[in-house]
């Protein structure tokens, strides 16, 4: 296991490109599934989720290359339905083949994700949509296993008590593209990873009106197409550096960025007093004086993203004054605090919110990453920390960022990492 050695105290000036996002990528390749013909997806990140998700398109018959940002999705003749627990078990996104092989195979065998440290995470959304088309579900030693005659149409309402639901809306839009007549989902995700989806399945010959907002309506077809696909921008990834710039008092310009993905954590960053300045692909940002603490409330897209709540944990937690942190969407999303406090922070837990009293200084610490935006969240604190800050457990970072220690590197961070 490698940990992450940081030399805090140093402003970040320079240029970054934002790679593609994890969270598009990863539907998209299980769309593939919907189609015999090859498609190739560009622009896709080095991450381990990507080789996961490909791992886990193996498994079930596809041939997969993947190079130089391109992915190469092939059929063989050896299709299979069962997507393991061994896979499944690492990365809950998997869990969005079960749409696309109810769809064309009409049969799966798909392992339960299980929980993870940010949240319980059911699946019973997923579940109740595609039982909806017409699947018949069984759980049985945590697997779903499903099956169908062939998916039908039906007005779907997808909306659980924490609001939509991003991989819930991808399933049933994937398998409401091969089922016969028209699915509607009302309480669909409006995020952009979702609207990106529905673009690459539109290219494989999907009818599908209404991506992005609350209401989707899908016509089923017969069969679809392979396709060609660049991913957008990883907004996530954007918003990481958007904070390591106001965290470190530099500036930076962020290439390959689509800003409109992501207004809720500009608008907060504005208010706070940072100076940003946007172009059709880049966004320039730098602290303008001393920020002002915000507070901030999670919500489903377009609301300020549960994915940046612990990023901006760490730069409340340096900006004097008190901010109110509500996580709306997972409330237990705050395995982060303790760590950070372990750094010279002062942050309360209230249930689902968090108190945060801005200090003026942190101190290096020892610290363990708990989850992947966790893992965001430390290395911030430790760019603006004093002295030395040495991270654990970066497995979890790799997950979900594309070589982050070497842009932040190659922007001024002393940041290196340690075989342990
Ligand atoms: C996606 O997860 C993202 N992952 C998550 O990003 C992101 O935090 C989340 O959406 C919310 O934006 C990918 O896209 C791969 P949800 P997803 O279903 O779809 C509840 C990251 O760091 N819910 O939108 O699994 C759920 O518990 C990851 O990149 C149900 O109750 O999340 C949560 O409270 C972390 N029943 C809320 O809905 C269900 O069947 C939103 O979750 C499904 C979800």
């Amino acid at each position: 296991m490698d940990k992450l050695i940081i030399e805090g105290d140093h402003r970040l000036k320079g240029e970054v490109t934002i790679s593609g996002a994890k969270n598009a990528l990863l539907p998209i390749l299980a769309a593939t599934l919907l189609t015999e013909e090859p498609c190739n997806i560009e622009g896709a990140p080095r991450l381990r989720d990507t080789q996961t998700m490909i791992k886990i398109l193996r498994s079930l018959g596809k041939s997969v290359d993947f190079q130089d940002g391109r992915i190469c999705v092939r059929h063989t003749k050896k299709t299979r339905w069962i997507a393991d627990y061994r896979l499944v078990s690492t990365m809950r996104a998997s869990f969005c083949v079960l749409g696309p092989l109810l769809a064309k195979l009409k049969k799966a065998k798909v392992s339960l994700p299980g929980g993870c440290v940010i949240g319980v995470r059911p699946v019973d959304l997923h579940l109740k949509g595609l039982s909806s088309l017409g699947a018949d579900i069984d759980i049985n030693s945590g697997y779903v296993l499903g099956k169908t005659k062939g998916l039908c149409g039906n007005h779907i309402f997808l909306e659980g008590e924490f609001g939509s639901s991003v991989l819930a809306t991808a399933n049933v839009m994937m398998a409401g593209t091969l089922a016969s007549g028209t699915t509607t989902i009302e309480g669909a995700a409006c995020e952009p990873e979702v609207v990106d989806l529905a673009e690459f399945l539109i290219k494989m010959g999907a009818e599908i009106k209404g991506a992005g907002t609350p209401i989707i309506e899908i016509r089923g077809k017969k069969l679809l197409y392979g396709a060609t696909h660049k991913i957008i921008p990883d907004r996530i990834e954007a918003g990481t550096f958007m904070i390591a710039s106001l965290i470190t008092k530099g500036e930076l310009k962020l290439k390959n960025v689509n800003w409109r993905h992501f207004g809720a954590v500009i608008d907060k960053l504005e208010q706070a007093g940072a100076w940003i300045k946007k172009s059709e692909h880049c966004l320039v940002i730098k602290a303008r004086a001393q920020l002002k603490p915000v507070n901030i409330t999670t919500l489903p897209y377009p609301g300020f993203p549960t994915d940046m709540q612990a990023q901006m944990m760490a730069l409340m937690a340096v900006t004097p004054g008190v901010s109110i942190i509500t996580e709306k969407v997972y409330p237990d999303r705050f395995m982060h605090i303790a760590e950070l406090n372990r750094m010279g922070t002062r942050i309360k837990r209230e249930g689902p919110y968090a108190i945060v009293e801005g200090v003026k200084r942190l101190s290096g610490a020892k610290v363990m990453a708990s989850d992947l935006r966790a893992s965001a969240s430390l290395i911030l604190a430790g760019l603006a920390a004093r002295a030395k800050t040495q991270i654990l457990r970066i497995y979890h970072l790799e997950r979900g960022y594309d070589n982050l220690e070497g842009k932040l590197r190659s922007v001024g961070a002393k940041i290196r990492r340690h075989k342990v």
